[in-house]
């Protein structure tokens, strides 16, 4: 498999990083979200990369999103905003909004003067999204919204929020309808603070309190809200396993470097073989997940359904990245564990790959469900 290499958009990214660096350990540290570096990312048309030209966006393909999810997956506070905006809120505009939606929403997100969030997951509504409770009431051409959704990346800082909501909960998961939601309609958030890792993204609440919106702004038609939801998630999953293969190429780098610089018993500790077996297992984690990535991503380019190959990858890709941040504290010793070397944000950072956009244990369970048509999570 051969996609294109773009290397422009690389450079790019890390010219891009050498600058935004210094400050990025900052807003990390202050648990602040870096507006200016989000600023400057809309002006290089990071946050809307696949997006057409005509709608605001950089007009390249998609592999040129995988590239720089892998560039930016490092730093992953910054790619987490870069996947949220792409992967979560513009792909389903794209896929499933009106011309009048996708021209009063794409070119601004897509330009990165406003943030999306996507608003799925509920304090009762985690892994069985289905079940979620937030209601959504028809009254003559508006719908009222009444609930509450938790762990929502940009909800503190976006003023768009794709909202999933029942409209009819008899008909369980088929009576969830998607909807666009603005800031300005009157949607309240709080931030959750004190994360372990992606200390300079934002994560909140979202409070629906009779948010009354307007018939046209259901995404795709009633009821299929969590199509909607799920084929989204396919796109995020993907994106975040290139994330993690970034941040495993940042965690090899330094630690290839750290092991060529650091000398014990008279020789640097990259010439020890049990060193050597660290980074040998981590460049096979890279590149496996790599692999797994680019799999899922020429598929879903195919316009083949690609659940079962974006659960593979975002299964492995995380709990990899997760092996190989630990790898890399390993080889650099004591001074990994602390906050001044790198890899000791890495370390955290990877812990959430395996949590969101569905725990690795959903992954598994999808990708069983596939194997023997039995899907265990069955209510
Ligand atoms: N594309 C299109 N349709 C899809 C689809 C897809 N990828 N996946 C499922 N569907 C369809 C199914 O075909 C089915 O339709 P039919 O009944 O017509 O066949 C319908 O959607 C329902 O699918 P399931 O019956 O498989 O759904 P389920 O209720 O049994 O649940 C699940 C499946 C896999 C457990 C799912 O709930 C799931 O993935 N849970 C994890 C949730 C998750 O990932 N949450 C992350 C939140 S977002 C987040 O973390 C964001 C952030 O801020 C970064």
């Amino acid at each position: 498999m051969n996609p294109p290499e773009h290397k422009e958009i690389r450079q790019l990214a890390r010219r891009f990083l050498e600058e935004a660096e210094p400050a990025l350990a900052e807003y990390e540290a202050r648990e602040a979200f870096p507006w200016p570096l989000v600023r400057r990312m809309g002006e290089l048309g990071f946050l809307g990369v696949f997006v057409p030209e005509e709608l605001g966006g950089a007009g390249l393909d998609f592999w040129a999103y995988i590239a720089l999810l892998e560039e930016l997956g490092g730093y992953a506070s910054l790619r987490s905003i870069l996947s949220v905006q792409q992967s979560l809120v513009l792909t389903p505009l794209l896929a499933y909004g009106t011309q009048d939606q996708k021209e009063r929403y794409v070119p601004r997100l897509a330009r990165g003067e406003v943030l999306g969030a996507y608003g799925l997951t509920e304090p009762e509504a985690g892994s069985d999204a289905g079940s979620l409770r937030t209601r959504a009431y028809r009254e003559r051409d508006h719908y009222v919204l009444e609930g509450q959704k938790t762990f929502i990346s940009h909800a503190n800082v976006a003023e768009v929020f794709l909202i999933f909501a029942k409209t009819d909960p008899e008909k369980g998961n088929k009576g969830i309808t998607a909807f666009l939601a603005e800031r300005e309609d009157g949607v309240r958030t709080t931030p959750l603070k004190g994360k372990l890792g992606l200390k300079a993204a934002d994560t909140g609440m979202i409070f629906l309190e009779g948010v009354r919106i307007p018939k046209e702004r259901v995404l795709g038609g009633e009821g299929d809200g969590f199509k909607i939801a799920l084929s989204t998630l396919d796109t995020g999953r993907i994106s975040l396993a290139a994330g993690a293969v970034g941040l495993m190429q940042r965690a090899l780098d330094l630690s290839l470097a750290y092991a060529k610089e650091r000398h014990q018993f008279g020789r640097p500790i990259a010439a020890f073989q049990l060193v050597q077996a660290h980074l040998a297992e981590m460049k096979v984690d890279l590149e496996a997940s790599r692999l797994l990535t680019y799999q899922a991503v020429a598929k879903k380019l195919r316009g083949e359904r690609y659940t079962l190959e974006a659960s593979m990858a975002k299964l492995f890709a995380s709990e990899a990245a997760n092996r190989v941040a630990y790898r890399a504290i390993q080889v650099h010793g004591g001074y990994g564990f602390f906050e001044e070397y790198e890899v000791a944000r890495l370390y955290r950072d990877a812990r959430i790959l395996t949590l969101y956009e569905g725990t690795s244990e959903i992954q598994k369970l999808v990708i069983g469900a596939h194997l023997t048509g039995i899907r265990a999570f069955s209510h």
